[in-house]
């Protein structure tokens, strides 16, 4: 907006890489009900995928995923392609479809960021950028603004993996991805980025709850959305047997609520459409950053 700002941000995409990349430190938050806290191995690998140092400037080499960790990959693209069969929005649905036609998604291997970002960047010209886990809301946003999506890369443990309290590469590319090749979609995106470029603390954190509720918990009409429970088996049956836990978009409400980042949500927000959640996108975020 026209308010000076003496805050940081990125003035060109290439500046992204100065971001503070600090993340949300889920496994000391949660100690040893952790999912996976007690399997040295996992923690380990987990711990050195998370330290790629990534950059917008060059792909990340492919990650080397054990036996494992594919596994878990099989049996939940198992599950939830069924879920999405069902219940996904319709562009979600279609490029899925797509992404399985070119081979680069499939229940036997878990794809890689060099072949996901030659084919969203064809659609829409956004980019997946690897980071060690949920990155902190003003450097999230800041990427949006370029087109560029920060993206976590490890996976679950085996133990727990219908639900996870961290967003992973599951969460990442069964909710996600897809949708990146969607301009519409995209657009929405870059549109709440654009608008936390050098914004207050104060504008960030209402920004941060406009993406929540819309892209990582959304619901259009009576089709699903939100990348958050379209990478969760279990959150994904909840939210369609649940129905009356979703209500119209409200942003004051949106805006006066506690985001729940590691259980199932207790309320979800819909719109009519893709279209319409643009609509209330760009109205929302021009109604907060005009306000302050
Ligand atoms: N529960 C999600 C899954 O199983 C991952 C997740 C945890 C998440 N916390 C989140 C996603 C917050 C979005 C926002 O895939
Ligand atoms: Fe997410």
């Amino acid at each position: 907006g026209s308010v000076q700002s003496d805050i940081w941000f990125p003035k060109v995409e290439d500046e992204l890489d100065l971001v503070d990349k600090t993340c949300i430190d889920f496994v000391g938050k949660l100690g040893n009900s952790y999912p996976g806290y007690d399997d040295e191995k996992y923690m380990s690998w987990c711990r050195e995928v998370r330290s790629y140092p990534g950059s917008v400037k060059i792909d990340p080499p492919d990650v080397d995923y054990p036996a494992d960790a594919t596994e878990t990959w099989n049996m939940l693209y198992t599950r939830l392609r069924d879920l999405h069969h069902k219940h996904a929005c319709k562009e979600h649905r279609e490029i899925l479809k797509e992404l399985e036609d070119l081979n680069i998604y499939s229940p036997l291997k878990i794809p890689q960021f060099s072949q996901v970002n030659k084919f969203i960047s064809g659609k829409s010209k956004f980019k997946l950028v690897p980071v060690g886990g949920m990155i902190n809301p003003r450097s999230f946003l800041y990427g949006l603004a370029y087109r560029v999506f920060f993206c976590t890369r490890y996976i679950r443990h085996k133990s727990v993996p219908f639900y996870t309290p961290e967003p992973d590469v599951v969460h990442e590319f069964m909710g996600h991805v897809p949708m990146f090749a969607n301009e519409d979609f995209a657009q929405l995106n870059e549109t709440i980025g654009k608008k936390s470029l050098g914004a207050s603390d104060e504008v960030i954190e209402k920004l941060s709850k406009i993406y929540f509720y819309a892209v990582e918990f959304g619901v259009l009409g009576d089709s699903f959305l939100g990348s958050g429970y379209l990478g969760s088996s279990s959150e994904f049956q909840y939210v369609v047997d649940n129905k009356n836990l979703i209500r119209d978009w409200n942003l004051n409400e949106i805006l006066e609520s506690e985001l729940v980042l590691s259980d199932y949500q207790p309320i979800y927000y819909k719109a009519r459409d893709l279209l319409d959640l643009k609509r209330l996108i760009i109205e929302g975020t021009e109604q907060i950053s005009g306000n302050l």
